[in-house]
Formats: C-alpha cells, sequence, structure tokens
C-alpha cells in the first residue's frame, strides 16, 4: 500500500480531505485521478479505461451508491426522526421551526418563531437546539432560558434558515460507519476540552478556543455562564465543554467499540430504513435508564472520513473507496 502521506503532502489547508483520498485510492487500484480545476482538488474524475465518473467538493456528495433522496432525506434532521420512529427506531425527537419568513407560504402552520418559544416552554425553557440540516456541530448546543434562546435565535438566523428543538439528552456517544450491512468502524466520541495553564481561568480559555472554532467557520462553545467559569485550572489539569462532541468542534473520537451489540443492531437497522449503502450512524448508547437503551442522534449520508488518517487506518480509506467504485463500475 502507498502512503497516504504522499497524497497529503503539499495540499494547502483547504483542499478537501476526500481529494486526497480518491487520488489515494486511484493509485492503489490503477484508476486515473484527473483535477479539473486547476490542482484545487474542487472537481475531479476517475476513470477506468471504459468509464469516468465526476465528483465535486462543497455540497456534492462523496457517495454516489447513496440514492439522492435518501441521502436528502437524511440530512433534514427532522425527516429522520420520523422514518426511523415510524420503524419504531428511538431517535432524540424534537420539532422544527423556520427562522425567516420568507417561505411562510409553503409551509403548514405551527413552525414559526412564537411556536419556537412556546415548545422551548414546553421543555421546560431548557433544550437542545441545532439547524435543522447542521453538520460539523456547528450551531448545536443546549439552551438554557429565554433569553438564551433569544440570542442564538439572532445568532443562527444569519446562517441557517431552519432549527431542531429537542430534550436534551445524554449517554455514550458512537460512531458507526457502514457499507451496506457491514462496519467498517466504530468510534467513541468524547467531547472537546481545554487544558489549564495555571494562570488563566475556564473563561479565558474559552475565548483562545473559541477563537480557533470560529477561524474555522464553527459557531463558538457554549458553556453555561455561572461563575464557575472564573475557576483557574492547574497546568496540564484538563476541563470537559459540554455539549456537542464533533470531531470539526474539537472533540475526539478513538476507534472503539460500543458495550452493547445493541448499539450495532439499532445503527445497521437506521441505515437500511432510510436505504443508505454508505451512512455513518452518531447515537447515545447507554442512555440514563437503560443499560441498552440507545438513541439515534443523527444518520450522516455523506461523512467525513478525517479519522481514519488521522488514525493511521489508510487501509479502511481504500476499503470505503473500492466500495465507491466498484459501486459506480469502475472496478
Ligand atoms: N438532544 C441532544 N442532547 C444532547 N446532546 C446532543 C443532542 N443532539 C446532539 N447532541 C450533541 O451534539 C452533536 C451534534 O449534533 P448533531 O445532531 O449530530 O448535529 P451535526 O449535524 O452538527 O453533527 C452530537 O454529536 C452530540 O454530541
Ligand atoms: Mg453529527
Amino acid at each position: 500500500m502507498r502512503s497516504l502521506r504522499e497524497f497529503r503532502s503539499g495540499r494547502p489547508g483547504s483542499y478537501p480531505d476526500q481529494s486526497v483520498y480518491a487520488a489515494f485510492a486511484c493509485a492503489e487500484f490503477g484508476l486515473t485521478f484527473r483535477d479539473l480545476d486547476g490542482g484545487s482538488g474542487l472537481v475531479f474524475s476517475v476513470a477506468s479505461p471504459i468509464k469516468t465518473i465526476h465528483f465535486g467538493a462543497g455540497r456534492c456528495a462523496w457517495y454516489p451508491q447513496n440514492n439522492s433522496t435518501s441521502a436528502t432525506l437524511a440530512s433534514d434532521k427532522y425527516f429522520t426522526n420520523k422514518i426511523l420512529e415510524d420503524k419504531g427506531i428511538a431517535t432524540l425527537g424534537g420539532e422544527y421551526f423556520f427562522l425567516h419568513d420568507r417561505h411562510r407560504a409553503h409551509r403548514p402552520a405551527g413552525h414559526e418563531r412564537q411556536d419556537a418559544s412556546e415548545y422551548f416552554h414546553k421543555l421546560g425553557a431548557a433544550a437542545f437546539v441545532k439547524p435543522l440540516q447542521g453538520s460539523r456541530g456547528d450551531f448545536a448546543q443546549a439552551i438554557h432560558g429565554e433569553a438564551a434562546l433569544d440570542r442564538y435565535l439572532q445568532d443562527v438566523a444569519r446562517y441557517y434558515d431552519s432549527i431542531l428543538i429537542q430534550p436534551i439528552s445524554s449517554g455514550n456517544e458512537y460512531r458507526i460507519f457502514l457499507l451496506d450491512d457491514e462496519v467498517v468502524y466504530a468510534a467513541r466520541k468524547y467531547p472537546p476540552s481545554i487544558e489549564g495553564d495555571g494562570v488563566r481561568s475556564i473563561r479565558d480559555l474559552l475565548v483562545a478556543h473559541n477563537a480557533a472554532l470560529q477561524a474555522r467557520g464553527l459557531s463558538p462553545a457554549s458553556a453555561k455562564r455561572d461563575t464557575s467559569l472564573d475557576t483557574v485550572l492547574a497546568r496540564g489539569e484538563r476541563w470537559d465543554i459540554p455539549g456537542r462532541m464533533n470531531l470539526s468542534a474539537g472533540g475526539t473520537m478513538r476507534i472503539e467499540a460500543p458495550r452493547t451489540e445493541a448499539a450495532i443492531t439499532t445503527a445497521k437497522q437506521a441505515a437500511r430504513t432510510l436505504g443508505l449503502r454508505v451512512a455513518a450512524i452518531d447515537l447515545f448508547a447507554d442512555v440514563t435508564g437503560g443499560q441498552d437503551a440507545i438513541r439515534i442522534i443523527e444518520v450522516n449520508s455523506n461523512p467525513s472520513i478525517r479519522l481514519l488518517e488521522d488514525s493511521g487506518r489508510g487501509d479502511l480509506i481504500l476499503k470505503i473507496w473500492r466500495h465507491t467504485f466498484s459501486a459506480m463500475g469502475l472496478l
């Protein structure tokens, strides 16, 4: 196997991960990778002697073996929940609301700003809120109190048109990556954390953490506003930032099997129900109240596989791209 590093080296930070992996897989499988945009990696083709297919970064899907209806359904967290619940698969539930009036004529009543406020109160003025079609953990956070909801809605409305409000849940979080019915890897997710220097308060360390997130186009970490943030951590002491555990938002992922087989079974059912051939299922296992309790957080139909590069698992990157190329008739 060639070294993945060779395909990464010299690329700017903006270069799409999947374009690196596709070029790597092409070299390994004897296919021709051709950049169509002067080396940006944004648009490229992959060709065998008899067939060519195209890929693009940005909003393009990396996995053409997923049909577009299934993938679009999965990218809407409310549609996904409805479909899974209809099959008896537990989700985190919730209701969706719109942030702008513009398309009001095209939707049923009950999903406007005022309705969001009422639903939030029904949940005891504490809820987990996220963009309906968000990703990377952007604006996914727990909100406590009406004033915090107001501030959040003002901020999120600058970037998104709709949100999902749901009860705050917890549990051990896992990602199960599936190709058809096979588990390619399972990983446990851990929260982002900051490390003390014996001088700065948690609040000050969070400012630095948030500046790094902002530079990558992500909303700041949300921590409850209270005096505990004035604590100065000892040098090397770690403090977990509560909430989203996305890798993109500074979380950590480790390849690790869930403790119960039920997590795998449920993940497979979820992917099958949505009709996805490639899916990364995020779930809470061991949800409070039951050893075997599993709740689906979300279903990713266009998952990043950066974890595999970071974990030195180029073999699994090849396995995923082999599936894609085979499904498309290139191999
Ligand atoms: N209802 C919830 N309660 C507690 N934490 C949640 C809840 N929903 C999501 N999370 C946390 O936030 C992260 C991001 O949420 P998710 O729905 O996966 O959105 P995204 O598409 O941005 O990844 C999850 O991986 C999980 O750590
Ligand atoms: Mg997610």
